[in-house]
C-alpha cells in the first residue's frame, strides 16, 4: 500500500534520512522504532507531504505522491496523528472532530463516523463542548486519534501515540490502535516503546541517525539481541 523508496531529507545541511526505504503492506500494522532524534517523524511528515524529500519516492497505492501537496494526500487516503497530540487548543472536542472531516462532503457517514469515534471514546462524548486545550493528556491523545479517524483514512501515520501516558492508558491506547487495524484501517506507528509496538505489529523497522538498520517481522525483533539490548531493556 505504502512505499517508500530509497529516500533523503535534509533540513539545511542535516542529512536527517539517508536513503530511507520502508513498506507497509495493506491491513497491516508497520512499526518504526528508534532512539530521540533517529528520524521517526521525519519520515511520517515526509509521507504526509510537510517534507519533501530530495531524492527517492513515495509510492501510495502504486501512485507516485512524493510532489503531492499534503491537503490532497489527506484526500487520497493518509491522515497523521501527529506528535505531542497536536490539537486545536481553543475548539472544543466536537469541533476539533469536525475539522478531521474538513475534506468530506458525505454528511451522513460523518455522522456515523462521529457516532463512532464518541462510542469508542465515551470521554469525548461526556466533554464534546469542552475546549481541547483543557483536556488531559490521554484525553488529548484519544482526541487526536478520533480527528485522525475522522478523515476515514485508508492509512493512519501516527507519531509516538503513548508518549507521556501512564502505563495503563497506553495499554488502552495500543488496544485502540489493533482495533482501528482490525477494523480495516492500515498503520504505520512510529514509537520509542519498542515492547508494545512490537507486540501489536506485523512488521518492523528500526531507525538509527536516519537509516534502517534492522527489518523483520515484528516476532523476530522482539526475539533479535540486538534489539532487546538497545530497545527493549537488555
Ligand atoms: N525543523 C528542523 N530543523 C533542523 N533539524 C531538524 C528539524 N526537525 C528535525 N530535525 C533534526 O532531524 C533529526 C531527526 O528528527 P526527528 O524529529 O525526525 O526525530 P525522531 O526520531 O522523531 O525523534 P523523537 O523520538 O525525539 O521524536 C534530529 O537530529 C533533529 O534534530
Ligand atoms: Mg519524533
Amino acid at each position: 500500500m505504502l512505499r517508500i523508496d530509497e529516500i533523503d531529507v535534509y533540513y539545511g545541511a542535516i542529512h536527517a534520512l539517508k536513503r530511507l526505504s520502508l513498506e507497509v503492506e495493506e491491513g497491516s500494522i508497520v512499526t518504526l522504532i528508534g532512539a530521540n532524534g533517529a528520524g521517526k517523524t521525519t519520515t511520517l511528515k515526509t509521507v504526509s507531504g510537510l517534507l519533501r524529500p530530495k531524492t527517492g519516492r513515495i509510492l501510495f497505492n502504486n501512485n507516485d505522491i512524493t510532489k503531492i501537496p499534503p491537503e490532497k494526500i489527506v484526500g487520497l487516503g493518509i491522515s497523521q496523528v501527529p506528535e505531542g497530540r497536536r490539537v486545536f487548543p481553543s475548539l472544543s472536542v466536537l469541533e476539533n472532530l469536525e475539522m478531521g472531516a474538513y475534506l468530506r462532503k458525505d454528511k451522513k457517514a460523518i455522522a456515523a463516523d462521529m457516532e463512532n469515534v464518541f462510542s469508542r471514546f465515551p470521554r469525548l462524548r461526556e466533554r464534546s463542548k469542552q475546549l481541547a486545550g483543557t483536556l488531559s493528556g490521554g484525553e488529548q491523545q484519544m482526541l487526536a486519534i478520533g480527528r485522525a479517524l475522522m478523515a476515514r483514512p485508508s492509512l493512519m501515520l501516527m507519531d509516538e501515540p503513548s508518549m507521556g501516558l501512564a502505563p495503563l492508558l497506553v495499554k488502552e491506547i495500543f488496544s485502540i490502535i489493533k482495533e482501528i487495524n482490525q477494523r480495516g484501517t492500515t498503520i504505520l506507528l512510529v514509537e520509542q516503546n519498542a515492547n508494545m509496538a512490537l507486540s501489536i505489529a506485523d512488521k518492523a523497522y528500526v531507525i538509527e541517525t536516519g537509516e534502517i538498520v534492522l527489518q523483520g517481522r515484528a516476532q523476530e525483533l522482539m526475539n533479535s539481541e540486538e534489539v532487546k539490548k538497545a530497545y527493549l531493556g537488555g
